[in-house]
Order: structure tokens, then C-alpha cells, then sequence
């Protein structure tokens, strides 16, 4: 029976492109930096540029007002009226659009060997996505296979990003063993400023661990102050129910919504809030579907488990009809938690309106339609999992959710960016607008009208799961710490200057 996941004996996967290349601009950007200038003395001296960006509307979680902001290096240093510009200043007439804080995506794959393949992102592909997307810091995923030792593992994700990212990133830590080995490795890497592990109850014989590790990890995230992020399935119900399927010779793409029913979710979670309770931990549901799933994390958070909840922009506007398409064409949306009946987005939006789900994430898991999700056409276990979607995360929940009605802006910019800094020990340094913050900003246009196309977009996949979906709204100049990354809706970043953001454990 195949089951999802990483088996580095059993599967040879191909070798990894590593391309390490040094910070470099794109599609000839202004030339501003931050980086220190030697002076006429030979002395090097940091130059410190500055960006006015005046009579934007800024909004955030809790405020909404009219205001220039002055960023001076990688900061914010003032927000007020009629600001004036210091020499050399770069001037931006934000007159009629949003300003909104950098977004913050908290589920993010880049680099994922995953069943028996690579997703197809690297940092160069996938950091120009989220920041044309409005995403100026991305949280990935650390998935070091079982045979892995954690810090082995933590040194290869973080060699993917290092030097090749135009975003801010950083990672939630795999912990896909727990041996006698794990734990001081597990306090090194929290050492060096990692303080979310993310572990799987799905992915039997890959990524998941059984429940004596289960209970030793939250215990440790436990004493650490570390957050325990989860992918919640019960994996058993999950193996038995796929070699029923199959037997039965049901092997198309829909069957993998039937392996894996919402209360398959709802037992994963279930489980989770169990432990939680009996270890204290803090713990963070992501991808969540379904109402049966949410109302186990509701429970359990009234009788007083730490957990949050993360949703996806998939679970939001599409639906299990859409893995239902004739002509294997369902495998595009193919993935785990599979997309839902349509009833549970209007739960969704409401759980995010109402704070019940504090973020909206994406997964962003690119498999091309050509070459790898066929790896599953006579037999739906093996297309590999996932749905790319880092850049339509935010003008999708505009689009869907703003202009709808169905949230408002400051619930828009909460669950995309701010609550994401708050679960996750970055705020107040990302997911808002304040004095000493970092100038991760995103200048939007609610004028613009677009249209969502895999001809055009930066995610290096061959479809897309939003393909024709109109738009309205989009991020036309993005900043990361200062600098222009984004320019009417085109990257002009520097490749190599997005940086590993070190967290300190908060929550206990
Ligand atoms: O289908 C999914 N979600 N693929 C990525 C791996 C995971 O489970 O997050
Ligand atoms: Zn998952
Ligand atoms: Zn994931």
C-alpha cells in the first residue's frame, strides 16, 4: 500500500539543483540599497537610504487612517501628514491605494522532497512569487526525512534559502523522529532562533511520528516555550480506507477526498487536543478544512488547550468538485486535507470573521500537471499532494473576502500578516505599521482588474488552480526592510537579500 510521503531508501529521488548565486538586482531595479558604501577615504560608512511613500491609506488590524511614512534604512521612522522628504529620498505617491503591513505567509513548501519527487519551487522562483503576491516574509516548512537527523536537516533547508531569497523568511521545525539524538539537537536549532516545530500525524512511514514521539515533542516544546505546529489526519484511518479503495478499483483523483473524510480530519485533531492538554503545549492546527475539525479545536480551546488555527486559501474559495474533473484533470487539486464540500467555506470565512481561525495560509506545494501528478494516474495515493498558490493568496482573499463582504480590511490584514507575526514571535517587528518596525510594506491598488493565468505568474508550476479567476486588487509596490522588491506589479528585488529572521521562544 503506498501511503504519501518520503521514503529515501525505498524511492531514489533526482538530485537536487543546488545553485548558489550571489545578491544580485533584477530587471533593472532603481539601484537603491542598504548595503554600506565605502566613502572618498576608503572608510566604509552605511548609507543609510530612505523611501517616502505619502497619502496612502494604512491600514492594519486595528487602525485605518491617512498618512506619508518615512522608512530610513530598514525601518520605519515616521508616519504622520505632510511629511518632507530628505535628500535623495525616493518619493512614492501612494494617493487612492491601501497601505497595508508586509504579508506574512506561515505555511509555505519550497524545498519538499515528497513522495518520490521535488515541489518545483526553489527560493529564487518562490520568493519572487510571494512578493509579487504581497508576501514580504514566508514560513516554511523544514521536512527532513526520517532518516535525517533534525540539525542535518535544519543546515539543508536553511542552505536552500540563504543567499538565493528576495523575501524574509524563516522555518518551522520538522520534527519527524524523536530518538535520543533529537532533543539536544532540537534545543540547538531553537538556539539559533527557531521556536516553531511543525510535525505530521498523517504520513505514515514518511514524516509522521508515532505517539511516544508525539508526547516527548510537546513536552519539550513544552519546557522550550515552543510553539508545535500540526498537520492533523488520522493516519490509520487514512491507510486502511486507501487499500480499500484501491481494492475496490476506485484509483482517480476524487478517491482521495473519500481516503481521507473530514472526520478523518476531526480525529486527527481530536488527538492532538488530547495531548496538548495532558503536556500543556502550545499548539497551532494548520490547514484546517472543515467544520468537523474545527468544532474538535473549539472544544478543545474551551477547556483551555493552547492551540490556534490556520486555514488555507484553497479550503476558502474552491471545493471538492474541482478534484472531481474528468480526465485526471482533478489531480491539479489534489491535496491533503483534500478540498471539502462547498458548505464548509462559508464556516471558514465566519470561524476568520469571528476569530475562531486566526490565519490564512496557503500550503504552497507546486507539483506540475505534467510530469509529476500523472506519477498517480492509475492510482490516486501516488499524485503528489499539493496546490501552488503563494502569489494569489492575497488578491484572492481581497478579491473573495474583501470586496464580498464577507471580511473586513482589518480582519484581512490580521489573518494575513498580523496574527501570523503574533503565533509566531515576529511581531511587532513584522505584521504591522508602526514606529522601529521593519519596512515591509505593501502599497495596494483596489482599482486594479486582473485576471489570474499560469502564462503569466512567477510560480515555477504549469497550471494553475486559479486559471480565469478574475481579480480585483492587487499589491502594486511591495518594500522588504527598505527596499523596493515590487514595482507596479513586477519584481525588482534583489535576489539573495531576503534574510532568516531569528525568533525567541515566547509562549509556554
Ligand atoms: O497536500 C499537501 N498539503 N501537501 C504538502 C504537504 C503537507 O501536508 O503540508
Ligand atoms: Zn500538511
Ligand atoms: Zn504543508
Amino acid at each position: 500500500m503506498n501511503t504519501p510521503g518520503m521514503k529515501p531508501t525505498a524511492i531514489p529521488f533526482p538530485p537536487m539543483p543546488v545553485c548558489p548565486r550571489p545578491l544580485r538586482r533584477v530587471h533593472g531595479a532603481a539601484g537603491r540599497s542598504n548595503k554600506p558604501h565605502p566613502d572618498p577615504a576608503g572608510e566604509p560608512k552605511i548609507q543609510r537610504m530612505s523611501l517616502l511613500i505619502k497619502n496612502g491609506e494604512i491600514v492594519t488590524a486595528d487602525s485605518r487612517y491617512v498618512a506619508d511614512i518615512l522608512c530610513v534604512g530598514e525601518v520605519i521612522a515616521q508616519i504622520g501628514r505632510d511629511l518632507p522628504a530628505p535628500a535623495g529620498a525616493e518619493v512614492i505617491d501612494a494617493t487612492g491605494k491601501y497601505v497595508f503591513p508586509g504579508f506574512i505567509d506561515p505555511h509555505v513548501h519550497i524545498y519538499l522532497p515528497f513522495m518520490g519527487t521535488y515541489s518545483k519551487d526553489n527560493y529564487e522562483t518562490g520568493s519572487q512569487a510571494a512578493l509579487i503576491g504581497g508576501t514580504t516574509t514566508l514560513i516554511e516548512m523544514c521536512c527532513p526525512a526520517r532518516s535525517m537527523d533534525a540539525l542535518e536537516g535544519f543546515e539543508t533547508w536553511l542552505a536552500q534559502a540563504e543567499g538565493k531569497s528576495a523575501c524574509d523568511f524563516t522555518f518551522h521545525m520538522g520534527v519527524t523522529k524523536f530518538d535520543a539524538g533529537s532533543e539536544t539537537q532540537l534545543r540547538e536549532i531553537v538556539r539559533r532562533g527557531i521556536s516553531s516545530f511543525k510535525i505530521f500525524l498523517a504520513y505514515k512511514g514518511a514524516f509522521g511520528i508515532d505517539d511516544t514521539e508525539l508526547y516527548r515533542t510537546l513536552k519539550l516544546a513544552r519546557e522550550l516555550g515552543v510553539v508545535v505546529t500540526a498537520h492533523c489526519e488520522n493516519e490509520t484511518l487514512i491507510a486502511e480506507r486507501q487499500r480499500e479503495l484501491l481494492a475496490a478499483g476506485k484509483t482517480d483523483p476524487s478517491q482521495h477526498h473519500e481516503s481521507r473524510p473530514p472526520r478523518v480530519e476531526a480525529e486527527g485533531v481530536h488527538h492532538l487536543m488530547t495531548f496538548a492538554e495532558l503536556t500543556g503545549a502550545s499548539v497551532y492546527i494548520v490547514h484546517l478544512s472543515c467544520e468537523e475539525a474545527l468544532v474538535e479545536a473549539v472544544r478543545a480551546r474551551q477547556r483551555g488547550v493552547k492551540v490556534g488555527i490556520e486555514t488555507l486559501i484553497q479550503y476558502l474559495v474552491l471545493d471538492k468538485s474541482y478534484a472531481e474533473r474528468p480526465n485526471f484533470e482533478g489531480a491539479k487539486f489534489v491535496m491533503s486535507p483534500p478540498l471539502r464540500d462547498a458548505r464548509n467555506q462559508a464556516i471558514l470565512w465566519n470561524g476568520l470573521r469571528d476569530g475562531l481561525i486566526q490565519t490564512v495560509a496557503t500550503d504552497h506545494a507546486p507539483f506540475d500537471f505534467v510530469g509529476q501528478k500523472p506519477m498517480g494516474k492509475e492510482d490516486f495515493t501516488k499524485i503528489p499532494n499539493g496546490i501552488p498558490s503563494l502569489e494569489d493568496r492575497i488578491t484572492l482573499l481581497y478579491t473573495e473576502g474583501v470586496t464580498t463582504g464577507r471580511i473586513d480590511l482589518h480582519t484581512f490584514v490580521n489573518v494575513a500578516s498580523t496574527q501570523a507575526a503574533k503565533q509566531f514571535g515576529l511581531f511587532p517587528k513584522k505584521g504591522t505599521i508602526q514606529l522601529g518596525a521593519d519596512a515591509d510594506l505593501v502599497v495596494f491598488d483596489p482599482h486594479h482588474a486582473g485576471v489570474i493565468t499560469a502564462k503569466t505568474q512567477a510560480m515555477n508550476v504549469d497550471y494553475s488552480a486559479f486559471e480565469g479567476w478574475p481579480i480585483k486588487g492587487r499589491p502594486s509596490l511591495v518594500t522588504v526592510r527598505g527596499e523596493v522588491a515590487v514595482r507596479d506589479g513586477k519584481f525588482v528585488g534583489t535576489i539573495g537579500r531576503g534574510k532568516l529572521i531569528k525568533r525567541t521562544p515566547q509562549r509556554n
